[in-house]
Order: C-alpha cells, then sequence, then structure tokens
C-alpha cells in the first residue's frame, strides 16, 4: 500500500480485519457509519457486523449520512442488527421493516442529524465506523466519495474504526472541506457566501488516540440506479426550463440562474439534464448528491461550480469521472451535510430547489415520504432543508403513479412533509403551476388544470367546487377527502373516482 494513504505513524499497530474490528461494535450501542446516496459508506465492517449477529444475536442504533449501497441496510436488516435506524435509507429490505414495525425508522431533516448528536439529544455515540481514502500525519480522515455525517460522527465518537479503501481515488484528496459549525449560543455565522466558498480543512480532524482500528478494504460504491429520461420526465424538464426563461425575462433571475438543488432520482437528474441544451451560462450547484447531471453540465462548460456532499453516479458516468478526478478539482466541493443542506445558507444563496413529491393535493401540501398515510417510502431526506429555505421551492412528479390506478394530485395529501406555505412551483408532465401570491381557492383551480392528468381532472374540479360551496379559507369536504386513497386501499386503485368525472355512488352527499 502506498505510504501517502495513510501517513499517521505507528498505523500498523491498529491494523485488524473486518470481523476484528466488528467485535468493537456491542449489543445496544449508537453507531454513526459514513455513507450518503450509496456513496462513501463503510462497506466491510457492517457486513462483518451482520455476519456476527448471525451467530450472536446484537441490535443497535444506526445513524447514517443517508442512503447506503452495497446492499448494506439489507444485510443488517436481515440479520436483526437494525433497532433503530435514521435519517434516510432508500433499502426495499429495510422498508419493509420499517413498515411492519420492526425498526424503529427516524425520519429526520438531513441537515439536523448531527444538531441533535451535538445537543445530546440523541445519546452518546459510541462508535464511528468511517471510510477513507487517506490518514493524514495527524490522523486526519479524508472521506471518499461522501462527506454526510462522517466529520460530526468521528468528532463526537468515543471510539472510531476507519476503513482505508485502497481502490479510492487519491485525487478525492483536497475536494473535501470540512468546517464544524460552534456549540451553540455561541455560534458565529457559517461563512459561505457562494457555492465555492472554501471555509475549512480538507480532512476530519481527530486524536488519533480515539481510533480504535484501521480497516483495508477494496470495495466499490454501487452505481447510482437513475434511469434515462423517459418522455414525462422530459416533458416535466420542459416546463420547468420555459419557466426557468419566463423568469429570466421577467428579470427575477439572471442568467446563470441561482444555485440549483436536485433531489434524488431519474426525474430531478432528467430536469438537470434539460439545462444542458437550454440558454443559460455560468450555472452552479448547492445540493446534497452530485448525480451524471451535473458532471454532463461541468464537461457541457454550462456549468461552473458544484457543491454537494457526495457523488453518485451511474457505471458508465463512474468510470469517466473517478479516473479524470483532477479535472474537475478546482469545480467542484463536498461538504458535510449539515452545512450543504443548511437552512441559513440556502437561504443566503437563494437556492433553487427541485425535489420529487409522491402526491400533492390540491392546494399545494406535499407528500414525499407516505404511501396512503402510514407506509414509509425512503424518507424526507434533505428535501424539507431546500424546499423551506430556498428562493423557488419546486416539486416535480408524474401526474399518475401505477399505470394510472393513482393519481398523484388528490383532494387532500394523506401525509404531509412539505406544507403549502413552502411550496411555490408545481410540475407535472401535463404543465406547471406558480403558487406563489396565491390564495388556497386559487391555488386549486391552476393546479388541477395544469397538473393533474385528464383521467382525474373533472373529478378534482367536482370535489373543489362541492367543498367551495361548503365555504372556508381552504375548502374541504372532511368526510371524502382521504376517500381517494381509501378506494386506493380498498380496490388496488383510485380509478372510481376517474370514471364518473365527479364523486363515485359510494360518497354519500352531505
Ligand atoms: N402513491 C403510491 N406510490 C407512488 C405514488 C403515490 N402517490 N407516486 C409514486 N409512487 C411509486 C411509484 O409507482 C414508484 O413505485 P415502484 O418503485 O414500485 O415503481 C415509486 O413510488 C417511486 O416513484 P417514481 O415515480 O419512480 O419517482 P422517484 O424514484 O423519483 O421517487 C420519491 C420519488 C418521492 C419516492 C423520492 O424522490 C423520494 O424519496 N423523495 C424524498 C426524499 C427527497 O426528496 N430527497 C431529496 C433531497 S436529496
Amino acid at each position: 500500500m502506498s505510504e501517502q494513504r495513510c501517513r499517521l505513524p505507528g498505523w500498523r499497530n491498529k491494523l485488524m480485519s473486518a470481523a476484528q474490528a466488528a467485535e468493537l461494535i456491542d449489543d445496544g450501542m449508537i453507531v454513526g457509519m459514513s455513507g450518503f446516496t450509496r456513496a462513501g459508506e463503510a462497506k466491510a465492517v457492517p457486513l462483518a457486523l451482520a455476519e456476527r449477529a448471525r451467530s450472536t444475536p446484537l441490535s443497535i442504533t444506526l445513524m447514517t449520512g443517508a442512503s447506503l449501497g452495497n446492499d448494506i441496510d439489507a444485510k443488517l436488516t436481515e440479520a436483526g442488527v437494525l433497532a433503530r435506524r435514521m435519517p434516510f435509507q432508500v433499502d426495499t429490505t429495510l422498508r419493509r421493516a420499517i413498515n411492519r414495525g420492526e425498526v424503529m425508522f427516524i425520519d429526520q431533516h438531513l441537515s439536523e442529524t448531527v444538531e441533535l448528536l451535538r445537543n445530546k439529544q440523541l445519546g452518546n455515540l459510541d462508535i464511528a465506523v468511517i471510510e477513507a481514502c487517506a490518514i493524514t500525519e495527524e490522523g486526519g480522515i479524508v472521506p471518499t466519495a461522501s462527506v454526510g455525517n462522517s466529520a460530526s460522527f468521528a468528532i463526537l465518537a468515543e471510539r472510531v474504526i476507519i476503513e482505508l479503501n485502497l481502490n479510492s481515488p487519491t485525487a478525492l484528496e483536497g475536494l473535501h472541506d470540512i468546517y464544524i459549525p460552534q456549540m451553540r449560543p455561541k455560534r458565529t455565522p457559517i461563512p459561505i457566501t457562494a457555492p465555492n466558498s472554501r471555509i475549512g480543512l480538507p480532512y476530519i480532524p481527530i486524536d488519533p488516540a480515539k481510533i480504535a482500528a484501521i480497516v483495508l478494504t477494496d470495495g466499490h460504491d454501487s452505481p447510482s440506479n437513475c434511469k434515462p429520461a423517459d418522455p414525462d420526465t422530459q416533458r416535466i424538464a420542459d416546463h420547468l426550463i420555459e419557466f426557468f426563461v419566463s423568469e429570466v425575462a421577467q428579470g427575477r433571475l439572471s442568467n446563470s440562474l441561482l444555485p440549483l438543488q436536485a433531489g434524488i432520482g431519474t426525474m430531478a437528474n432528467a430536469v438537470m439534464e434539460g439545462l444542458l441544451s437550454a440558454p443559460f451560462e455560468g450555472l452552479t450547484m448547492y445540493s446534497e448528491v452530485l448525480q451524471d447531471s451535473t458532471f454532463a453540465l461541468l464537461d457541457s462548460g454550462k456549468m461552473s461550480f458544484a457543491s454537494g456532499s457526495s457523488i453518485t453516479l451511474t457505471e458508465e458516468c463512474g468510470a469517466r469521472v473517478w479516473a479524470n478526478l483532477d479535472a474537475y478539482r478546482d469545480r467542484l466541493v463536498l461538504r458535510p451535510q449539515e452545512l450543504s443542506n443548511h437552512p441559513g445558507v440556502v437561504r443566503r444563496l437563494g437556492v433553487i430547489a427541485v425535489n420529487t413529491a409522491l402526491e400533492i393535493d390540491i392546494y399545494g401540501n406535499v407528500n414525499s415520504t407516505h404511501v396512503c398515510a402510514t407506509r414509509m417510502m425512503n424518507g424526507i431526506g434533505g428535501s424539507g432543508d431546500f424546499a423551506r429555505n430556498g428562493q423557488l421551492s419546486i416539486f416535480i412528479t408524474k401526474a399518475l403513479a401505477k399505470n394510472g390506478d393513482i393519481s398523484s394530485l388528490v383532494p387532500f395529501a394523506s401525509h404531509v412533509d412539505h406544507c403549502e406555505h413552502d411550496v411555490d412551483i408545481i410540475v407535472t408532465e401535463h404543465g406547471l403551476a406558480d403558487l406563489r401570491g396565491l390564495a388556497p381557492r386559487e391555488r386549486a383551480p391552476l393546479l388541477i388544470e395544469n397538473c393533474a392528468d385528464p383521467l382525474y381532472r373533472d373529478a378534482l374540479h367536482d370535489y373543489f367546487e362541492r367543498a367551495c360551496a361548503r365555504g372556508g379559507q381552504t375548502p374541504h369536504c372532511l368526510e371524502e377527502a382521504l376517500a381517494w386513497h381509501q378506494a386506493l386501499e380498498r380496490d388496488g386503485s383510485m380509478r372510481a373516482f376517474s370514471s364518473a368525472g365527479r364523486k363515485p355512488d359510494f360518497i354519500d352527499e352531505k
């Protein structure tokens, strides 16, 4: 191994196998692990822990930055290791265990987890397991493709296990900007004034005495499973770009827009890719996850700088980027997620936040997390950090889900992650609704007309009109407000509402 990877004197005395390091984790511990949207997770120790738990049952509270790759959440769930999990996940096996009530999932704004930890509201962090591409002379940890919560985990934990990944590009060193806000009440302003501000260190500073183990690994991050744009996502991107063009024409945005944030997944990635052929220049990003579209925009010269907390790429894009990281070095920074998602910084920079909704109600309340009010999908992630504080809070969704059995526009959101006050713009493949400055009675007809699928449009207008007849600032027919979800639970479809063009017979007229 290159001595450049590990410059800490005497580091060989701390070398352990993953299985030996996993023995340091005891039943009932609170453990913080690196990893953010399939990037930079600890890869060997969690799997060794799952293996050990099969013969010696144990369970822990696991905190990460966000979701993990390499099926780690699935394997930990199957081995019964997860008693509590926070703040985000996207794994099918874990999701099922959460929805069976077997794993307590604490769904948090991603900027908040380490604030709660620092304030001792989540107990003491017993151990941190952090993936590194290098360890400095003083024991500083140089993270890999994500920072996430790793810096605060390593600083706050009593002991630290470092997974030194010999396959991670050494060119990652220098890309990170590690800054930890001071304790309240003496905290000073976070001095980020532009996406390219660098305010901290290129490594996580810790006391080397806390390093309990160094484990050598060689695994790879799981590639992003982002799919190419389809005609509907392409239309969503087109509507949004047309809106940006009109905002520029009206002098509300400049031709470089404002720093962009894009949520996870195919739709947000497609919107960003749409900017490749749009007439904007000098774009910047202030986001959490840097996806393929970020690098396409950097390559095209349309984007000048991108700030994030992780880099998550498809196999094809990854092969290109990881081999040429030096070419991006002065145009990228990776920060702790409490800074990439910091409400104050997001407000200061005027971020344009583009996130995906599961469902949206006729007044603009957005559900990003729960199917039919009860079942967790992934979690709120960073969407709330950005939606609440950005200059423009945009939610995108396809108007239909499950081949038309579900309307993404419903009379009443069955769960609200982003309330009407935090939502400016809604976009579906059918069009865009600009809700800024509109009262609820003005929002609903616009949203229904511009964004609902024609299959459900009449039924939504019908609901709204009958609700208005009853009065109220935000009119509703309460006994019917969740009837669409009840139909979905009962019949597996909301279509009973579509065919009638108004309320179906099973709804009593009150
Ligand atoms: N009711 C039930 N299921 C729905 C639905 C609804 N109203 N709308 C969509 N779905 C289903 C889809 O059919 C799809 O199911 P499948 O996986 O079985 O095919 C699944 O939800 C995902 O929807 P999709 O349309 O493919 O969108 P996506 O992959 O972009 O995910 C979210 C959408 C909302 C789940 C995802 O963006 C998310 O988890 N957001 C919250 C976190 C976040 O916004 N982070 C951003 C900051 S990084």
